[in-house]
């Protein structure tokens, strides 16, 4: 029987994970733990919500003694930890925040299970982290389990703290984890601030469409449901001790990819060909951004029979029947503090 602490479980990958393990599994319990900071939305988990093997927690990772409290109430053997701030351009002008949640929930965390637990190789601690620890790939080469930790934004350096106090609380005291990096995300739920669904909500909303810099930056793109699915694998199958790297061997050229999804929606709304495309904004770059990432996934392939399991044209297009689909989440999620915070930014 298996007790699961899902962190994050509201978010975008949360959700999925969410999910795919209450669905999936009925004889296990998934206590799902996120304090729903603006990227976390219950709306996300609505289908699944009265099942009988799932329970929502609203609070904080940080709080230690409501943390110790769960622990205790729903005999937790098995994490699953996704909670963080998670937005690049947020820890550029947050810092603080990032290490508080990342760095700070997470050995909060870690320490209510290495307490409870008390050397048990019973249980687990799965973390889940990016690919963005390693820094940035010059136009050759990928990112392997081996790669150098060389992180250079303010978020990819607090996952990379919590990826190290991981390892070190496996190392140091015996506690059974295995760590995931996986490349970007993109599918229905994602928060829209990240690159997809940013330029899928302007687009469709006729508003400019900004490109950092020159727009020659490359990411390795994932469909969320592929990574729900190798997280579930790695959740039944991994060794303890191991990490993985996930990716959807799916290099892209933002400036390429915002083309593409103004051309896919152009033909989806029947707009004009080409009319999408004069919305594109070139934009001041991001300080310290990273040129590209791209992932070497063999590991998980070899080991665990991982592949992504739908073609970038197929995920795109999921991707974007769902945000034209589901236009009052996305007027939900994007009014209020979003609309401040987005309006102050560009307009
Ligand atoms: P997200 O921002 O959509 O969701 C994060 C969730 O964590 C939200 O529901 C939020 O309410 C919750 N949360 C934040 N602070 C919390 C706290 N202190 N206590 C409890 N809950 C808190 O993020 P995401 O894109 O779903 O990413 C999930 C995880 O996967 C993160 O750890 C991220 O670093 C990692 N990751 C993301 C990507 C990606 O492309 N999105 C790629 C690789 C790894
Ligand atoms: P993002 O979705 O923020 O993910 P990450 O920075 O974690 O990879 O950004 C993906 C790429 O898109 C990155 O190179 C920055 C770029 N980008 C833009 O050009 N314009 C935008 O408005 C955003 C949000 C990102």
């Amino acid at each position: 029987m298996k007790n699961i602490l899902i962190t994050g479980g509201a978010g975008f990958i949360g959700s999925h994970v969410v999910r795919r393990l209450v669905t999936r599994y009925p004889e296990y319990h998934i206590i799902n733990l996120d304090l729903l900071t603006y990227a976390g939305n219950l709306e996300n988990l609505r289908d699944i919500e009265g099942a009988n093997n799932y329970t929502f927690i609203k609070g904080d990772i940080a709080d230690k003694e409501m943390v110790n409290k769960l622990f205790h109430l729903y005999d937790i053997n098995t994490v699953i930890h996704l909670a963080a701030e998670s937005h690049v351009d947020r820890s550029i002008d947050d810092p603080l925040a990032f290490a508080r949640t990342n760095i700070m929930g997470t050995l909060n965390l870690l320490e209510v299970a290495r307490d409870f637990w008390k050397g048990r190789t019973d249980v687990l601690f799965y973390h889940i982290s990016t690919d963005e620890v390693y820094g940035s790939l010059g136009s050759e080469g990928f990112f392997t389990e081996k790669s150098p930790y060389q992180p250079n934004s303010p978020y990819s350096a607090s996952k990379a703290g919590s990826d190290h106090f991981v390892r070190a609380y496996g190392e140091t005291y015996g506690l059974p984890y295995i760590t995931s990096n996986c490349s970007n995300n993109y599918g229905p739920n994602q928060f829209p601030e990240k690159l997809i669904p940013l330029m899928i909500n302007n687009i469709i909303s006729n508003k400019p469409l900004p490109v950092y810099g020159d727009g020659n930056y490359t990411r390795d793109w994932l469909y969320v449901i592929d990574h729900a699915e190798a997280i579930d694998l790695i959740l039944h199958k991994a060794e303890t001790g191991e990490t993985y790297n996930i990716g959807g061997f799916n290099e892209w050229k933002n400036i390429d990819l915002v083309r593409l999804l103004c051309t896919l929606i152009d033909q989806r709304l029947n707009r004009a060909q080409g009319s999408s495309e004069k919305l594109i904004t070139f934009v001041k770059d991001r300080p310290g951004h990273d040129k590209r990432y791209a992932i070497d996934a063999s590991k998980i392939h070899k080991d665990l029979g991982w592949k992504p399991g739908v073609t970038f044209q197929q995920g795109l297009a999921l991707t974007i029947d769902w945000y034209l689909s589901n236009k009052e989440w996305l007027e939900h999620v994007t009014s209020g503090e979003y609309r401040e915070y987005y309006e102050k930014r560009y307009e």
